[in-house]
């Protein structure tokens, strides 16, 4: 048994997160979770979103599952997942995005993984009032932080088979900050002859993403870039339900879809819970539950491919329940 630190989150975190723990419990994997509440409704009882004894239950269980928190828009407490990501320091997010049987996009050869910096940039959160009518963000680019997102990235395509990384900036506007992570960026791709290397100004990327996804392999980007990058990326897939990440620090790893709260359908069963799903998927397989892993995502994809009990954002007309219950039922077919 493998205890892991479990944040349900807040909008529709919950809901996804009784569907996975539901999935999970059904496919027999031996976890017991450390049930951890953060965001904006423990402010009230414990005065912050993010108690110490969150980052204690994950730096003790070393590995957790964490559905999505809300941020405040434009005022209020910073980032949970940001703070969360800087204090454990889980410097990479990584982002898988392939295309799966079933779900109709406008491409079915995509299989790209996005690598992004998870610590600085202009997550730093350094802003500053220099008057009424002018207000300053600082981004924070360092030698150190660029160099290990890099060489997680090629690491990460030397050990998954993957042929090409490509380095994504704004070098042209933002020569200091994105021209240490590209000069960073080449450093390690010296080291790596067989994977060949690529640099890409993030505007073109995106132009060519929506057009020749299936032109890239690993993305390693800058924080900002990343984030806004890896939502275009998940459009490319299906949807945000369907997008799957992790945050990896050097022992610790915290696995989290990459979409956010979803309040516009907070309470109402309607919640995909694939993301998170596919999420924990990555984290049984960390934890070596292999067998089990597998078992779920042959259940999933069989019921994505069925097309009979789909949730709205797939074009289907099913509740997050309904769709738990037949990954559920589909768990012993083979
Ligand atoms: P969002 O990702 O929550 O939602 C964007 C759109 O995608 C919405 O229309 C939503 O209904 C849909 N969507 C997202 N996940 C879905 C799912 N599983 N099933 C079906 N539809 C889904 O982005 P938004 O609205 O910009 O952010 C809402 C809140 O979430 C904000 O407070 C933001 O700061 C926070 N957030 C938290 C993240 C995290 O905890 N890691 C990541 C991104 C945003």
């Amino acid at each position: 048994m493998r205890t892991v630190t479990l944040i349900p989150g807040d909008g529709i975190g919950p809901e996804i997160t009784e569907s996975v723990v539901k999935i999970l419990k059904s496919a027999g994997a031996e976890i017991e979770w450390d049930i951890q509440t953060a965001g904006a409704d423990v402010v009230e009882a414990e005065g912050k979103p993010l108690p110490d004894r969150v980052i204690t239950s994950i730096k003790h269980n070393k590995v957790a599952l964490k559905a999505p928190v809300t941020t405040p828009i434009g005022k209020g407490f910073r980032s949970v997942n940001v703070q969360l990501r800087k204090e454990l320091d889980l410097y990479a997010n990584l982002r898988p995005c392939k295309n799966i049987n079933g779900i109709k996009t406008r491409f079915d050869n995509v299989n790209l993984v996005i690598v992004r910096e998870n610590t600085e940039d202009l997550y730093a959160g350094i802003e500053r009032k220099i008057d009424e009518d002018k207000y300053e963000a600082i981004k924070v680019i360092t030698r150190n932080a660029s160099m290990r997102i890099n060489e997680f990235a090629f690491e990460y395509a030397q050990k998954n088979n993957r042929k090409e990384v490509t380095a994504v900036s704004k070098a042209n506007i933002c020569k200091l900050t994105d021209g240490l992570f590209l000069e960073c960026a080449r450093k390690v791709a010296e080291k790596y002859p067989n994977i060949k290397y690529k640099e890409i100004l993030v505007d073109n990327l995106c132009m060519q993403l929506v057009q020749n996804p299936e032109n890239f392999d690993v993305l390693v980007l800058p924080n900002l870039y990343g984030d806004i990058v890896s939502d275009l990326c998940a459009g490319l897939i299906g949807g945000l339900g369907v997008a799957q990440g992790a945050n990896i620090g050097y022992d610790i790893a915290v696995f989290e879809p990459v979409h956010g709260s979803a309040p516009d359908i907070k309470g109402q069963n309607k919640a995909n819970p694939t993301a998170l799903l596919l999420s924990a998927i990555e984290m049984l397989k960390y934890i070596n539950q292999n067998d089990v892993a597998l078992k779920i995502e042959n259940a999933l994809y069989k019921t994505i491919e069925a097309h009979t009990h789909l949730t709205c954002d797939l074009g289907g007309t099913s509740t997050t329940d309904e769709f738990t219950n037949a990954i559920i039922n589909n768990l012993n077919i083979h």
